[in-house]
């Protein structure tokens, strides 16, 4: 290799919160942490019904040791459900997190209805920084469709804001598109999967090629699989078996419907785009425990 750094993906089975103990010496540059919601679903290898005390002190653990392990003026952007959005922003600052913003992801979806409130149509995801000043942001520019009142078409499209409402979820329905895992029946494999137009967006804004970027609850694996395509070094873990085959066969063989470059278009007027996207010339190492 010449001045070309190797980039890397491993994959690790196990529980994070362990693995964040035995690995005091990895530097993060940017997380993605979407855990589970602890709403009381079946799954097979962890409990989704804590007693909520119980649950944000394990989260809270989970966040102050990536914070610990995070350089200096790196990122971590947390989803929740929006009914926890006072909880999310408590255990950041307690763990030593600066807030940065309070995105709100609106699904395109439609809102579930509610008898006594408003129906809910976003997710928030907290975007925080080690230290006040982040290390990297990048300016994204996006042009989406002119609303009708609008005469004449924008020059250069428009900054990225803290509402992002042009990300689709994959929901359950036929919205979910090629992109959704599914089995040979048709079921969907995962079905918290993140979109992919959504770690491309946090990837791109809070990292440059070469980072590292790392995912303690890696699901489906849709980090990892945005992060390879962008030269960026990704490390995720993945307690089910059976989750980590799957982000194995999603990595390796990256499919049409998970390939970045079909939003790029989306971003072409970010002044530095074909930098911070990173061309695919770097060799990867796929590492699985
Ligand atoms: C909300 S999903 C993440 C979905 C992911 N963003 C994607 O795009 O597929 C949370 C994941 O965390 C995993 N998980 C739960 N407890 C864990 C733990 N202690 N350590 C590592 N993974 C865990 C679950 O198996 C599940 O796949």
């Amino acid at each position: 290799m010449t001045n070309k750094e190797l980039t890397y993906c491993k994959i690790l089975q196990g529980d994070c919160l362990q693995w964040l103990k035995d690995n005091p010496e990895e530097e993060i540059h940017l997380t993605f942490l979407d855990p589970p919601f602890n709403q009381g679903k079946e799954y097979r290898h962890f409990n989704d019904n804590l007693p909520q005390e119980q649950y944000w002190g394990w989260l809270g653990d989970i966040i102050k040791r990536i914070n610990e392990i995070t350089v200096p003026g790196g990122a971590i952007y947390f989803m929740q459900r929006e009914k926890n959005t006072e909880e999310a922003l408590r255990i950041l600052r307690e763990t030593g997190w600066e807030f940065q913003n309070l995105i709100i992801w609106r699904k395109k979806t439609s809102a579930i209805p509610c008898d006594i409130r408003f129906g809910k149509q976003y997710q928030i995801i907290v975007f925080a920084t080690k230290g006040r000043k982040p290390r990297v942001f990048n300016k994204l520019r996006i042009n989406p469709p002119l609303p009708p009142e609008y005469k004449h078409d924008r020059e250069n499209g428009i900054y990225v804001t803290d509402v992002w409402d042009d990300i689709r979820e994959l929901t359950s329905g036929y919205f979910a598109g090629d992109e959704a895992i599914r089995d040979d029946d048709g079921k969907r494999i995962h079905t918290q999967q993140s979109p992919i137009a959504l770690l491309l967006r946090i990837i791109l804004s809070s990292s440059i090629p070469g980072d590292c970027v790392f995912d303690p609850f890696s699901g489906s694996g849709t980090t990892l699989t945005a992060a390879s395509q962008l030269n960026r070094k990704a490390v995720g873990i993945e307690v089910d078996p059976h989750n980590v085959e799957l982000i194995r066969r999603r990595i390796s063989q990256i499919r049409p419907a998970d390939e970045v470059g079909r939003f790029r278009k989306e971003y072409i007027y970010t002044e530095n785009l074909s930098e911070i996207w990173g061309e695919q010339n770097l060799e990867m190492a796929i590492n699985y425990n």
